[in-house]
């Protein structure tokens, strides 16, 4: 968050695009999380994680397509190479930083998920056949890949309805300055005391859910829901958006309405209809 601030603070208050600001950060955020491995922004190698992480995420959409019309097409297509290089790209950047880890690996220095995995085969612990540097590293990119633009457009998504809404701005404006003030940085114990701010936040993920028909799913057997039969094999989807926005839930759906999030007294009231990170299907 530091690097974050002092990049806003060298615009010196000039306009800028923060897209690139806020997805580096949260590219940062997840490889320090991950493989305790925090980055300059203008450093080589991080520049070009964030190069094929757009990459990965632009083509995603097509790919998808793309993969699951493999079967029409007699050759590899234009989007399945820039697509698996990036991917290489990525693979080479997460087994370089785990090998790096490894040899400074400190039992003693527990920053992140690789070290979690490298304690525990230091203490030689039987971690079952599935749990090796392999599958560590694939859950690394899928952490990379699944919480990069998600959580990155979601915050760009706040800033877009802060931005139109001044009220709602300065709402949030006085209650960040009552419970955190200027002298630190927020944390998760501050939340429970931001109900606005979190009103706000669950009135931008009801109106704009990064992935708002979640992913694809599959039925591994013949089952029921609500009376409909889903065969074995159905693809499914969950159709978030239309869940954030059907009128027969919300008034105004379409409308900007943080206060629908929060009680007579200005405290938050949980809502089953928000399900941004989906139906858990
Ligand atoms: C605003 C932030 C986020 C939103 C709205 C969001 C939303 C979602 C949704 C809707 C799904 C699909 C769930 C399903 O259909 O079962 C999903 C899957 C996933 N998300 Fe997120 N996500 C966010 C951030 C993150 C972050 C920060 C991480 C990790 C660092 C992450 C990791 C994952 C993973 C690993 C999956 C795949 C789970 C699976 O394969 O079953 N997400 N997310």
């Amino acid at each position: 968050m530091e690097t974050l601030f002092k990049k806003i603070e060298d615009t010196h208050g000039a306009s800028f695009d923060p897209t690139d600001l806020i997805r580096a950060a949260i590219l940062n955020i997840t490889s320090s999380l991950t493989l305790a491995r925090k980055y300059d922004y203008d450093e080589e190698e991080f520049k070009q994680l964030v190069h094929s992480t757009d990459v990965i995420m632009s083509l995603f959409g097509s790919a998808g397509t793309d993969l699951m019309l493999k079967r029409l097409r007699l050759s590899p297509s234009k989007t399945d190479k820039i697509f698996k290089s990036a991917k290489m790209e990525y693979n080479s950047f997460i087994v370089s930083n785990i090998q790096r880890r490894k040899k400074d690996f400190d039992p003693a220095v527990i920053e992140s998920l690789l070290d979690v995995y490298l304690k525990k085969v230091h203490e030689k612990e039987d971690l079952g056949p599935y749990i090796n540097l392999d599958t560590i590293a694939l859950l690394v990119g899928a952490l990379f890949i699944a919480g990069s633009d998600t959580s990155s457009f979601q915050i760009l998504w706040v800033l877009v309805y802060l931005i139109s809404h001044p009220q709602a701005l300065n709402s949030v404006k006085e209650e960040v300055d009552k419970v955190v003030g200027r002298d630190r940085l927020p944390t998760m114990d501050d939340q429970a005391y931001m109900p606005f701010t979190q009103a706000v936040i669950n009135e931008c993920m009801r109106l704009c859910a990064p992935l708002p028909m979640g992913v694809m799913h599959a039925s591994s057997d013949d089952t029921s829901l609500c009376g409909y039969t889903i065969p074995k094999d159905t693809l499914i989807l969950s159709n978030i958006w239309g869940v954030h926005h059907d009128p027969n839930i919300w008034t105004k759906p379409h409308h900007f309405n943080p206060s629908r999030f929060l009680d007579s007294n200005g405290q938050l009231v949980e809502d089953d209809n928000l399900i941004p990170f989906s139906t858990g299907m």
